[in-house]
């Protein structure tokens, strides 16, 4: 068997296209564009280059963006002021704020992320959007866990009564995907199951999994002797490793080659989860937006 491929690029634009006329819309009723500040700190160049990509889609559906760079060497201090300053609009109306991880070592990301009005989290990191999903009345989702759930639905990928094995318990993918995959409606009903690096035996639990997903920063952790005949594998990973010329190579959690072969469907990396989450972050800045300008 070969999978079939999950292309996340085609849906991403899909998205995109609809967002286009939603922000048009928008722009007609309330005479102004929706509009994201993103705060980039230091230098790291997978940083530099995801930032890129999110001003670049915003760009295309029409959204304004701003990025505001601070040198790696700004404190935990300055870092909370900048936010509050840029919730208090100093850098232009701020529809959206997202803070790009990760921060320098030597920052408190929890301390700078909670200064981001929960009502312009676009990220979905806040406490309260946390606490809201976790109640089953979203309002930001996590931009990645978004994602992989609109690619399992447009797939066509039943996920009520399956079982979503899910490889990585981080705030930003593990865990609100199990939430939302365990949800009631469509892309939910799942049973789920969270695994993690202290999880004993961790090959016999994804071969029980009828949707795969593998969400932990491990360059293909995920081998084909892991994967049930049929299912559907989904990599969030995104790793640098050094390629056979010494260049930089991007690879997911998943020995892509390998599984192929086993799997019923898989997304590919880069080309798969990585334009959607880009997608949702758009989707959810044009709501912030909306949540603003409705409130007058
Ligand atoms: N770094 C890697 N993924 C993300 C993300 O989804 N949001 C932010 N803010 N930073 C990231």
């Amino acid at each position: 068997m070969t999978a079939t491929l999950l292309d996340g690029r085609a849906l991403a634009t899909r998205i995109e296209t609809s967002l286009q006329g939603e922000v048009d819309t928008f722009a007609t009723v309330f005479h102004r564009r929706p509009r994201l500040v993103v705060v980039l700190v230091g230098d790291l160049a997978a940083s530099g280059s995801y930032v890129k990509s999110k001003a670049a889609a915003a760009g295309r559906v029409g959204i304004d963006s701003e990025v505001v760079r601070v040198p790696a060497s700004a404190t935990t201090e300055e870092l909370v002021a900048l936010v509050a300053a840029i919730a208090r609009d100093e850098h232009g109306p701020a529809d959206g704020i997202l803070v790009q991880l990760p921060l320098p070592e030597h920052v408190d990301t929890v301390a700078v992320l909670d200064a981001v009005p929960p009502d312009r989290d676009v990220d979905g990191f806040h406490p309260e959007n946390a606490g809201l999903l976790s109640q089953g009345r979203p309002r930001f989702v996590p931009c990645t866990a978004a994602g992989v759930q609109r690619m399992l639905i447009d797939a066509g990928i039943e996920t009520a009564g399956r079982h979503a094995v899910i490889v990585g318990r981080s705030d930003i993918v593990g865990k609100p995907l199990a939430l939302l995959l365990a949800s009631r409606g469509p892309g939910g009903d799942a049973t789920v199951t969270i695994c993690h690096s202290r999880s004993s035996d961790l090959a016999a639990i994804t071969r029980q999994a009828d949707i795969l997903v593998a969400a932990v920063g491990r360059p293909r952790l995920v081998t084909a002797d892991m994967v049930k005949p049929g299912a559907a594998v989904i990599d969030v990973g995104i790793n640098r490793i050094a390629g056979p010329d010494g260049s930089g190579k991007l690879v997911g959690d998943v020995d892509f080659d390998a599984v192929r072969a086993v799997a019923g469907s898989i997304s590919p990396v880069p080309g798969g989860v990585g334009p959607l989450t880009v997608a949702m972050l758009l989707a959810n800045t044009l709501l912030a937006a909306e949540l603003r300008a409705g409130r007058g």
